[in-house]
């Protein structure tokens, strides 16, 4: 498998159970987040991209709202120097514009310096599927399915092979709407920040057992 896309869901009600804010839930993610990370490395996997942050999420209180904003400053601070000794290329799609003129600058930055890496790790932000198609639309030029992806936040990306979403939701919530035509999904009751190596393996186990046609017929 090439690309694995994750909705990290659950973050909210990890914290919940244990009695702690919830944000406190979305710093375990971004642990979570991290060890995925290696799992992926490890399983040979080239792309991982991770629903943080959607065009909806704004209507959380602003503390839950600053909070993730922060954590997100933080995350990019603190792994700079990590992502490029491990050869991690750092990647945002979603509306940007959405964010502060310093986390703007922040991811800039970190997309500048991890340009060579081998692995990529997608970060969606302020991200919403149709918006990103709309976004596309205003650009688009072309003619063909080719030359509209382009277009995209995506462009260059391979499509998700699988879209994993944790916590029992079994939604896609307007993540990669048009790069999801051909993904297979897997959804699991396990809350994100509860998601470890044992559970990776079972959802890439799940997908190397799909049969997939892609339309076409098995030959
Ligand atoms: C969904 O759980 C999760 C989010 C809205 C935020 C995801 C963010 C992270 C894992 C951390 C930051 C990411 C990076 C790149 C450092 P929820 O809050 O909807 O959980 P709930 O459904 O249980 O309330």
């Amino acid at each position: 498998m090439e690309h694995l896309a994750v909705i990290m869901d659950g973050n909210g009600r990890w914290a919940e159970r244990r009695h702690l804010p919830r944000l406190m839930g979305h710093r375990a993610g971004a642990e979570a987040l991290d060890r995925c990370m290696h799992y992926c490395k490890a399983a040979g996997v080239k792309y991982l991209t991770v629903y943080a942050f959607s065009t909806e999420n704004w209507k959380r209180s602003e503390e839950e709202v600053s909070g993730l904003m922060k954590l997100l400053s933080s995350f990019i601070a603190s792994k700079e120097k990590t992502l490029v000794k491990e050869g991690v290329r750092f990647r945002v799609i979603g509306r940007r514009t959405d964010l502060s003129e310093k986390l703007q600058s922040e991811i800039a930055a970190l997309e500048e310096k991890t340009k060579d890496g081998d692995f990529t790790l997608v970060v969606a932000l302020s991200y919403g599927g149709r918006d990103e198609i709309v976004r596309a639309a205003m650009k688009f030029k072309g003619a063909t399915e080719e030359e509209f992806a382009a277009c995209l936040d995506t462009a260059g990306i391979p499509d998700p092979d699988l879209i994993v979403r944790t916590s029992g939701e079994q939604r896609t919530s307007n993540f990669l709407l048009w790069q999801s035509a051909y993904s297979e999904y897997y959804f699991t009751p396990v809350l994100w920040p509860d998601f470890d190596q044992a559970e990776f393996d079972k959802a890439l186990d799940a997908f190397a057992h799909r049969e997939r046609r892609m339309g076409g017929r098995l030959k």
